[in-house]
């Protein structure tokens, strides 16, 4: 597990490739790209980013690391080597019902959301609620990189270096009371400006929680930025959680409110779905979703379907928050 703290003797992957360079080399490679085999530029393709038999993945198929024209991502790696995923498909290929459910459209669709100012809730079971804002919080945590790979439950997959804090430290400011055993957090509700929430098949708000004891884990960050620049809107701006262990939906965007509570938050998935989409989430290559299984994944900018790894290759830092739970009934 890769955690960049800002020591201030790293450097930061968005130095390391700074946009413009990382922009126009891989303007370069895609013309390569071009010229040598159409086969790889049509991997990296919006219409290959469309080809989601994510949803039916079938059978396994080899490992595919080679990248798909998409050389440039390589400037940095998360710690298991797998490369970044290109700030282009970080940014272009997105979930986020609130504005559409047509990935490729998210980002023009959310270009012009406003997401400053911006204040986040902090409350319920807690000695200290509060009412923070963004900016404030940018730098009263200090803001870390960390480089993790995001697994959908769809079946597709990124590498991505966010920044942010972790969740922690805010939960130690406003000191949740002993009754506190979850933490519920909410999108903002807005549907004159995101059409989404106009949709009778869901519960709006967006709605997502965790355990106290998970969202205490380290790993747990609430994200501000990527590659070394903030957040955009389809990518969940100003604020949104990352729990790299669990499938992205848990990942929830643009948050305006976290609640501690005691009991166990019903999310905006389990209310559409409670039988494809549980509380906890976490990846797991063993257990199948009704309808399709999750066993293979295709990572964003490659060929083919790699092995999906039990909770998203993070083990070792979360396994034990499971100790004596079947990981098939709490799916
Ligand atoms: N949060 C909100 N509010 N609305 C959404 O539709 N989609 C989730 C999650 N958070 C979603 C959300 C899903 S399914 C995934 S896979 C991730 O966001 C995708 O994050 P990304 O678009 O930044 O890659």
């Amino acid at each position: 597990m890769l955690i960049k703290k800002r020591t201030g003797i790293e450097i930061p992957s968005s130095e390391i490739t700074p946009k413009q360079i990382y922009l126009s080399r891989r303007k370069f490679m895609a013309g390569a790209a071009a010229l040598a085999t159409t086969a790889a530029l049509a991997a990296c393709s919006p219409a290959s980013l469309n080809q989601s038999s994510d949803a039916e993945p079938g059978a396994d198929q080899p490992d595919a690391t080679a990248t798909a024209g998409e050389a440039t991502a390589g400037a940095t790696t998360d710690e298991l080597g797998d490369s970044l995923t290109t700030f282009k498909d970080v940014t272009n290929y997105n979930n986020f019902y609130e504005f559409t459910l047509d990935k490729e459209d998210v980002a023009p669709k959310s270009a012009d959301y406003p997401t400053s100012p911006w204040q986040v809730e902090v409350g319920g079971l807690v000695a200290n609620p509060g009412v923070y804002d963004v900016n404030d919080l940018r730098t009263r945590f200090e803001q870390e990189e960390r480089i993790y790979r995001l697994r959908c439950v769809e079946g597709w997959s990124m590498v991505i270096p966010w920044m942010g804090f972790p969740l922690a430290q805010l939960l130690k400011e406003v000191e949740p009371a002993s009754e506190a055993k979850y933490v519920r957090f909410e999108t903002i509700l807005d549907p004159e400006k995101m059409p989404g929430q106009s949709s009778p098949w869901y519960e709006w708000p967006y709605v997502e929680g965790l355990r106290v004891d998970e969202a205490m884990n380290d790993l747990v960050i609430l994200s501000t930025g990527l590659y070394g620049e903030e957040l955009l809107p389809q990518n969940g701006a100003p604020i949104r959680l990352v729990v790299p262990w669990k499938y992205g939906f848990k990942s929830i965007k643009s948050i305006v409110k976290i609640d501690l509570v005691d009991e166990m938050p019903t999310s905006l998935w389990m209310a559409a779905a409670p039988n494809e989409y549980g509380f906890y989430a976490n990846v797991n290559p063993e257990v199948a979703h009704p309808r399709w299984s999750q066993a293979t994944e295709r990572r964003i900018g490659e060929l083919g379907r790699r092995k999906t790894i039990l909770f998203n290759g993070y083990e070792e830092q979360v396994a034990h928050l499971y100790d004596g739970m079947d990981l098939h009934e709490n799916y």
